[in-house]
């Protein structure tokens, strides 16, 4: 270790977990107490500016808003009603939870661009201060992180060691596995301990961390469904969480490797709550244009938008109701139309 990160990790144990203060108890009652008390004082003054500028696990930096997370989930989120009710349902349970039997395992599920990331990024908003920036939200994509299966070994024992040493820094931490269905099945595996009810693992409890799992398996089931409710005449914002949940069960993880990830997480009651996203229409999608025209600080303007989502492509071909890249590509096709 070099002096340098020497004296950062010293700073980090004074300052960060309070080691210091509570072992000056003793010399209080002894001598010098008027000392101590300066010291103390001077300490605490360090580590309030410490705090300020440094990410700690304390609730200075880590504290749940659950009035943000209902108005984030309001207003920014488009056409998502069930997904938006489970998740301000669970995470406000769960966050609201004292002593949480196991971690909070939630399954988002649905059509390219219909706000999976951007879900976990609000969640994330609303319990760490510094958002998906936050030392203690770590993110992985299985096509990134783990994309050679010859590695499967070094993968698992690294994944492994990484939960355990980040939850062991701080228990509220986030973990977001992204393209799950792509996910190797021994990986899965691998962390299926973490999300289970075990009082301790080798001394670690995990159960106040969150795990968020993104994936677009059963994304066709539920354009079904949203699709039967179109045709039949019915509004969209009847359709209901058990609507969905029949289709899915029967028809999502139809691939072998999803086939896994339903029996070995969501069969073993492993995922607490499964979120469907309904695949976008053109009405959301004029939305999110004029969401990101205002995120651009221009003016916004509902004929550019109306322009800019007329030229996605829609599908079923017959019909051409829900946007194939649902938000994605709305970002980057705003430059082409201002
Ligand atoms: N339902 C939505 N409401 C508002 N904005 C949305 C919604 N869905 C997507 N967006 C916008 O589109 C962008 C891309 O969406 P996001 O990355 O969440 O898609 P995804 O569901 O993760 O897709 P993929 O399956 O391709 O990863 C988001 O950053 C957000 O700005
Ligand atoms: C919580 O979120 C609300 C709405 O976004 C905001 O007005 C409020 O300041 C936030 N509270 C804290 C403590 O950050
Ligand atoms: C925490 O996770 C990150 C990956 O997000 C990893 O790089 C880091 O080494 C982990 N920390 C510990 C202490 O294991
Ligand atoms: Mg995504």
């Amino acid at each position: 270790m070099t002096p340098k990160r020497r004296q950062v990790l010293l700073l980090w144990l004074l300052l960060c977990s309070g080691v210091v203060t509570e072992g000056l108890e003793p010399i209080t009652t002894t001598i010098a107490v008027g000392m101590a008390a300066t010291l103390t004082a001077l300490l605490a003054n360090y580590r309030n500016i410490y705090f300020q500028f440094y990410e700690c696990c304390r609730p200075e930096w880590i504290a749940f808003n659950a009035t943000g997370l209902k108005v984030d989930l309001d207003r920014k989120l488009y056409g998502q009603h069930i997904a938006s009710r489970i998740i301000l349902k669970a995470v406000n349970g769960f966050m609201n939870n004292g002593n949480p039997k196991k971690p909070l395992v939630l399954s988002l599920h649905g059509w390219t661009g219909t706000g999976k990331n951007f879900i976990s990024k609000l969640i994330a908003e609303n319990i760490y201060k510094e958002g998906m920036e936050s030392g203690f939200v770590h993110f992985f994509t299985s096509t990134l992180h783990f994309p050679h299966s010859s590695q499967l070994v070094n993968y698992k024992s690294q994944l492994q060691q990484w939960i355990k040493g980040n939850v062991t820094n701080c228990e509220r931490s986030m973990f977001i596995f992204d393209e799950m269905d792509k996910m190797h099945p021994g990986l899965i595996d691998c962390i299926k301990p973490y999300l289970d009810y075990y009082d301790k693992l080798d001394g670690v409890s995990y159960r106040k961390a969150i795990f968020i799992f993104l994936s677009n398996a059963g994304a066709d089931s539920i354009a079904k469904t949203t699709l039967d409710f179109w045709k039949a005449g019915e509004n969209r914002d009847d359709i209901e969480l058990k609507d969905l949940e029949t289709a899915l069960s029967l028809s999502v993880f139809n691939n072998i490797q999803s086939g896994f990830y339903r029996t070995s997480l969501i069969d073993k009651n492993l995922v607490d709550f499964f979120v469907p996203l309904l695949p976008l229409e053109y009405k959301h999608v004029v939305q999110c244009a004029m969401t990101e025209m205002v995120a651009r600080g221009l003016e916004p303007n509902w004929p550019v938008a109306e322009e800019l989502a007329k030229d996605l492509l829609y599908f079923p071909k017959s019909e051409k109701i829900f946007a194939v890249t649902g938000c994605k590509t709305i970002e980057s096709r705003l430059d082409y139309y201002i």
